[in-house]
C-alpha cells in the first residue's frame, strides 16, 4: 500500500490517537500529543514491557529516575562531547541538513567547487563545511541562567541507572547478573525529522542495563537480543517485517563494543526499532572516575571485585506503537456488516493484538430509539466496565458502529437486540472474524475475561 502512512496519520487523527502538538498554533515539528486512544495503547505498551520485563522476572528491578540531572553526568557518560550529529547549513537559506545525508565530499566549505547537493528549501548549491551539533536540549536549573547551572534534559534513560548501581543493589540486596529497568521520557533536539512518529524530538525510552560479570556479556548479550527480539513478535509484529543489522565497527556508540539493532520493515524501509549494546564498563568506570566513588562490585561466588559489564537492551516507545499501528492496519472489502447492504467501499480495520488494543469491548444497544434497549445495555456496560476497557455508542446504524470499533481496533462488540429483553443474552461480535455469538449476560463478564486472557 503505496498511501499507507497518510492513511494512517488520518486514521491516528480522526479516531483520537495522536495529534501534532500544539496544532492550533500550525503545530511543530516532530512533537506529536497523544489523544484518548492513543494513551491507551501507549500504557498497554508500557504494561506489557513491563509485565514481561520486570514482573515475570527475579532479576530485574524498577526505577524512575529525574529528567534533568548533574550536569557532571553528561561529561563523564560522553554524551557533552560525542551526542552529536555533523551540520552543514546552506548558505543562501542557512536551512541546516545532517552531513551524512547528504552526497560525501561535496560541501564547498571543504573546498571542491561543485556539488551535487541541492537545498531542499531553496535550491542552493553551497554549503558551509559540516560542524558538530549537540543533540542535547540545554536548560537552567534555578534562576540563574550561566555556566555553572547549565544541565541538559536526558536524551536517554540509562544515565540514572549507572548512577544508582550501587544504591539498587545494596537497597534490593541483588546479586549478579541482575538489570535495572526504566521507561521514561527523553529528549533529543534531532535535525532530521519526518514520517509521522519515527523520529520525534520527545518520546519514551523503555530500556534495561544488566549488569553482568566481565567474560560471561557476550554469551548473554546474544540471549537479550532474542528475548527483545520475541517480545516484539509476541506482541503482533511478523517475525518476517524484522531483521537485525549488527553496527559495524566504525558506526558503534562510543560507549559500545558490540551493538545489534533491530529493524522493522517500515513502509519506506527497513529502520531501526530497538537495540542491544554491549556498553561493557564503560558507564560505571567513567562515573567512578567523576564522583570519586566505588562503583566496583565485590562477587561472593567468584571471590573478587571488578567492574560489571553492561548489556543494554533499549527500544524506543512510540517507535514500537507506530510499528504496530502500520502491521494491524488493514483494509477490507466494504460490506462487512451483515445489516447494510449498500455500503461496498474499503473499510479499515487494526488488528491489534487483544493485549494492547485500547478499548476491550465496546458495548452497542441495537437501536437508540427504544429506552428499554437503551437502559439495558447502560446496565451491561456498568458491569463490564469495571472489569474492562469499555466504550458505549449509540449513534448510528449497528453497522457503521462496528466499524468505528473495527478502526480503532477494539476486538469484542456486544450487541443488545429485541431478543436481550426476552431471553437475557447478547451478540458478542469478534472484530477478526465478524462472527457473532450469543451468550447469556449473566456469563459475560467471564466468557470475555477468558477471550482476552486477563
Ligand atoms: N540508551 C541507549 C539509547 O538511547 P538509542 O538507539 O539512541 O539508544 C533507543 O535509542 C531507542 O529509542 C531507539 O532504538 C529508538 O527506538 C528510540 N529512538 C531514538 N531516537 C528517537 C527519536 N528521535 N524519536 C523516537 N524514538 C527514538
Amino acid at each position: 500500500m503505496d498511501d499507507l502512512m497518510p492513511k494512517i496519520i488520518s486514521l491516528c487523527k480522526r479516531r483520537g490517537f495522536i495529534f501534532p502538538s500544539s496544532e492550533i498554533y500550525g503545530g511543530v515539528e516532530a512533537l506529536w500529543d497523544y489523544g484518548p486512544l492513543g494513551i491507551l495503547l501507549k500504557n498497554n505498551i508500557r504494561e506489557q514491557w513491563l509485565k514481561r520485563f520486570v514482573q515475570k522476572r527475579e532479576d530485574v528491578v524498577l526505577i524512575d529516575g529525574t529528567v534533568l540531572m548533574h550536569p557532571k553526568i553528561w561529561e563523564a557518560s560522553g554524551h557533552l562531547k560525542n551526542f552529536s550529529d555533523a551540520l552543514v547549513e546552506c548558505k543562501n537559506c542557512h536551512t541546516r541538513f545532517r552531513a551524512d545525508h547528504m552526497e560525501s565530499g561535496n560541501f564547498v566549505g571543504q573546498g571542491k567547487a561543485e556539488t551535487k547537493n541541492q537545498c531542499s528549501q531553496c535550491g542552493g548549491k553551497e554549503f558551509t563545511s559540516p560542524k558538530q551539533f549537540n543533540l542535547m536540549f540545554k536548560t537552567f536549573l534555578g534562576p540563574v541562567e550561566d555556566a555553572s547551572h547549565a544541565t541538559y534534559l536526558r536524551p536517554e534513560t540509562a544515565q540514572s541507572m549507572f548512577t544508582n548501581f550501587k544504591l539498587v543493589q545494596e537497597a534490593m540486596r541483588l546479586k549478579i547478573p541482575f538489570g535495572i529497568a526504566q521507561i521514561g521520557r527523553s529528549f533529543r533536539n534531532e535535525i532530521t525529522t519526518g514520517n509521522f512518529t519515527f523520529r520525534t524530538r520527545e518520546f519514551d525510552i523503555a530500556e534495561i542495563e544488566y549488569f553482568v560479570k566481565p567474560g560471561t556479556d557476550e554469551k548473554i548479550f546474544e540471549k537479550w537480543v532474542d528475548d527483545w527480539e520475541k517480545f516484539f513478535i509476541d506482541l503482533g509484529l511478523k517475525k518476517g517485517n524484522l531483521r537485525r543489522y549488527e553496527h559495524k565497527k566504525e558506526s558503534l556508540a562510543h560507549y559500545s563494543k558490540r551493538t545489534i539493532d533491530i529493524e522493522y520493515k517500515f513502509p519506506w524501509g527497513f529502520a531501526e526499532l530497538a537495540g542491544i549494546a554491549n556498553r561493557t564498563d564503560f558507564d560505571l568506570s567513567q562515573h567512578a572516575k567523576f564522583s570519586g566513588q566505588d562503583l566496583s562490585y565485590f562477587d561472593e561466588a567468584a571471590g573478587k571485585r571488578y567492574i560489571p559489564y553492561v548489556i543494554e537492551p533499549t527500544l524506543g516507545i512510540e517507535r514500537l506503537l507506530l510499528a504496530l499501528l502500520i502491521e494491524g492496519y488493514e483494509e477490507v472489502k466494504g460490506g462487512r456488516t451483515e445489516t447494510t447492504k449498500a455500503v461496498k467501499e474499503k473499510e479499515a480495520v487494526l488488528k491489534l493484538d487483544k493485549k494492547i488494543a485500547p478499548i476491550k469491548v465496546a458495548v452497542l444497544p441495537l437501536v437508540k430509539n427504544k429506552p428499554e434497549l437503551v437502559k439495558k445495555a447502560k446496565e451491561v456496560f456498568e458491569t463490564l466496565k469495571a472489569h474492562f476497557m469499555c466504550q458505549y455508542d449509540e449513534t448510528d446504524s449497528i453497522g457503521r458502529r462496528y466499524r468505528r470499533q473495527d478502526e480503532i481496533g477494539t476486538p469484542f462488540a456486544i450487541t443488545i437486540d429485541f431478543e436481550t429483553l426476552e431471553k437475557e443474552d447478547v451478540t458478542i461480535r469478534d472484530r477478526d472474524t465478524m462472527k457473532q455469538e450469543r451468550v447469556k449476560i449473566k456469563d459475560l463478564t467471564g466468557i470475555l475475561k477468558e477471550k482476552l486472557n486477563v
